[in-house]
This record gives C-alpha cells, structure tokens and sequence, in this order.
C-alpha cells in the first residue's frame, strides 16, 4: 500500500512538472511566467518546488507546492520599503518539520472537530484525535503535509498559481474521495486571492482555510501586540476548555472581543477572563455573517501603526479564527534565522465554525456528490 502510494504520488510529481512547464511555455511574455525553483524534499524524498508570484507594483508572494504554504509575502510599507510579512521556513526541510501550520493550506477540515467524531448519512466516523481530545486542522497527516500539483494558470497579467490534491477515501478518517483545488492569484492591486474547490464522491465535510502567520513589521521583528485590529462581526463563539465552542454564540460588547472598533491586540490580551484563559490568549472564532450568506465581505483589518501597513481580509466564509500566535514560545527558528517569540505573528483563517459536523445549527460543512465547494479570501495590502 505504502509502495502503490509512493508511485502514483512519484508520477503525479512527474504529471506536475509536465503540466507545469508546458502552461508555462506557452506564455509569450516572460513577466507573465512564475518563476519556479528547487525548494528540497518532501518526506519520502519527492522534490517540491518554490514558485514566485510578482505584480507590476513590486509586491511578491512565494508558494511552494508543499501543503501549498504561503512561505513568504513582500509588501511596501508608507515609505515604498518591502519587508517580509509573513512566518515561514527557508525551504521543505522546515515545513516536514513544522508543528505550527505555518502558511498552509488547512484541510480536510481546518479547526477542531470534538473527540474526533461525528455522524453523516447515519455513519459513524472517527478522525485522529491530535490535539488533546479533539481532532486538529485535518488530522495526523493534513492537506499542509501533502504534495500538491502545480499550474501555471496567470491571466490578464495576473500571476495565478493553481495547486491540485486528491485526498483518498478514508484519508485521515475522512469519506469520500476530495478533488480540492486552490487557486492563488496575485493582482496589481497587492491583493493574494485565495480560491478554494473541491468536489466528492461520497458525502463528506470539508473546511479549507490558509494558516499564514502575519506581521506587519516584518517577520520576525517581534510581537505583534501592538497592531490595531478590527473584526466586523457582533459575535463570537465561546469554547470550552479544549477551544470547541459551546452552542450558544455570545456578543462581544463589553468584552474583550469586541474588535468592531480598531484595536490594539495588546490593550485587553491578559485581562481576567474566562475566554482567554482557555485560549492562552485570542484563539477563536468571530461570526461574521450569521446567515452562511455566500458573498464577499470584509472581515477584518489589521495596521500596523509604525510601517503603516495595512491589511484587509474579504472572504466568502462565515467564520474567521483570529488565532494571536498563543503556542508560538521562541523555539521555532524560520526564515532568515529569525526566532519567533510569544505572539510573534497573528492568523485570521477564514472558515467555518469549529466542530460544526456536531452543531447542526452552524452553517453547514457536509459536502454531497454533484455539489461544488467553492470558497474565496482575498488578503489586501496597502500602506498610508
Ligand atoms: C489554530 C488553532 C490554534 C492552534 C493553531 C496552530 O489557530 O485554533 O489553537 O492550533 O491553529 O498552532
């Protein structure tokens, strides 16, 4: 079984790099073409590769078809100044290594499912349990650890990246056979479109969200406590204290997690209560659209006051995580040989809600044959 699944992911490398280079040749205009390079070995050995996204305004984004992670992103600050923005690791040696999820592509279903159960169709299914009690950002063995198969798929002068996955029946406890496909597009206006589709062959439940690390400084340059942040949600969903939310959702005012106002991260992090206590800090879930309403909004914004970037985060997704980097202790050593201290980058995964296969009353993640997934985040870059 192991040999049958080192062949056939041997020649969907080879099927990747075809497919790869012949869209890539049949581009006239050289800016138009990613540019590719070596980025090491998966486990098993397989060679994966970095790609480089640009735009005509500098900005740079690099993706490796290793769990597709976003491993950097260049953007200017208020003086034209590019830094780094996002965590990540100088080549697949750190991401085989990574315990963090740094800027992976998160599925088969991102965020916790309780105990590793739950029922669909009247079957019983068991997921691994990685993360205490609870199923973790898709298992054992996630859509983030898997070699993905890239196409060059830039039009209109917009770079695009398109990474393919097959995740088998059963794959990490999951049913039914997932196409997913995510489509990364860079465009003029410093925007990083994410588009997620998948399809099935049996009923399933699908949740894919990207867990880049942002800093606005710069990676590695310290907290990110000191960044202002707003959510455009009313409600968030309380946890219990392995961070799967209670049924009842619970508004933010007079809390602190009410970011409908810009923020500091830091201003209200270590207050006395109960929430975040059990999330060592911000680790939850804020609902942005309450209706599961398909439609892109804003969802949330962060600046950093002393570069004066900004970030915007539309998505489709009812759900964002704002996660403040609570787990990150100073032992990771990633990119640059920088360190990444306590709270050192923030995650806004965009998603569904956590444990939603056991709350029927959240908007739903089964996905049935014949249905498509279809899922877009745009994360926006600007400065003043
Ligand atoms: C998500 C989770 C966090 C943590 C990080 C990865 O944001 O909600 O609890 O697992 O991913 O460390």
């Amino acid at each position: 079984m192991r040999r049958y699944g080192s062949i056939v992911a041997v020649v969907s490398v080879i099927f990747a790099m075809t497919t790869f280079s012949r869209s890539a040749d049949t581009k006239t205009s050289s800016q138009s073409k990613i540019q590719k390079r070596a980025f090491g070995t998966a486990d098993g050995g397989l060679a994966v590769d970095l790609y480089v996204l640009r735009n005509k305004s500098g900005m740079e984004v690099s993706i490796t078809n290793y769990g597709g992670a976003v491993v950097s992103l260049k953007v200017p600050d208020r003086a034209g100044k590019f830094a780094d923005v996002v965590l990540g690791y100088d080549d697949a040696q750190g991401y085989v290594a990574d315990k963090a999820y740094f800027g992976g592509i998160i599925g088969r279903y991102a965020n916790r499912i309780a105990h590793g159960k739950f029922t669909l169709g009247g079957a019983n299914y068991s997921v691994p349990k990685n993360d205490g009690e609870n199923a973790l950002h898709g298992g054992l063995k996630g859509f983030n650890k898997r070699v993905w198969t890239a196409k060059d798929v830039s039009k209109n002068g917009a770079q695009a990246l398109e990474l393919s996955y097959h995740s088998q029946d059963g794959e990490e406890g999951y049913p039914g056979n997932l196409t997913a496909k995510v489509v990364y597009t860079l465009t003029d206006n410093n925007e990083l479109k994410i588009e997620y589709l998948a399809s099935t062959d049996k009923d399933t439940v699908v949740n894919l969200t990207n867990h880049s690390y942002f800093n606005l400084a710069g990676q590695g340059s310290g907290d990110i406590l000191s960044q202002r942040l707003t959510i455009h949600a009313q409600e968030f969903s309380p946890v219990d204290a392995t961070l799967i939310p209670t049924a009842e959702p619970r508004s933010v005012r007079g809390t602190p997690f009410d970011f409908s106002q810009a923020e500091t991260i830091g201003a209200r992090i270590n207050q006395d209560d109960q929430q975040l206590k059990f999330g060592h800090g911000y680790d939850h879930n804020w609902i942005l659209n309450p209706n599961g309403e398909h439609k892109l909004s804003l969802a949330a914004e962060v600046y950093e006051p002393q570069s004066g970037r900004d970030l915007e985060v539309w998505t489709t997704e009812p759900g964002v995580q704002f996660y403040s980097g609570n787990f990150l202790d100073g032992t990771i050593h990633g990119k640059e040989g920088k360190v990444y201290g306590h709270r050192s980058g923030l995650c806004l995964e965009t998603q569904h809600f956590p444990d939603s296969p056991n709350h029927p009353a959240f908007p739903s993640t089964v996905l049935k044959p014949g249905q498509t997934f279809h899922s877009t985040t745009v994360y926006k870059f600007s400065a003043r």
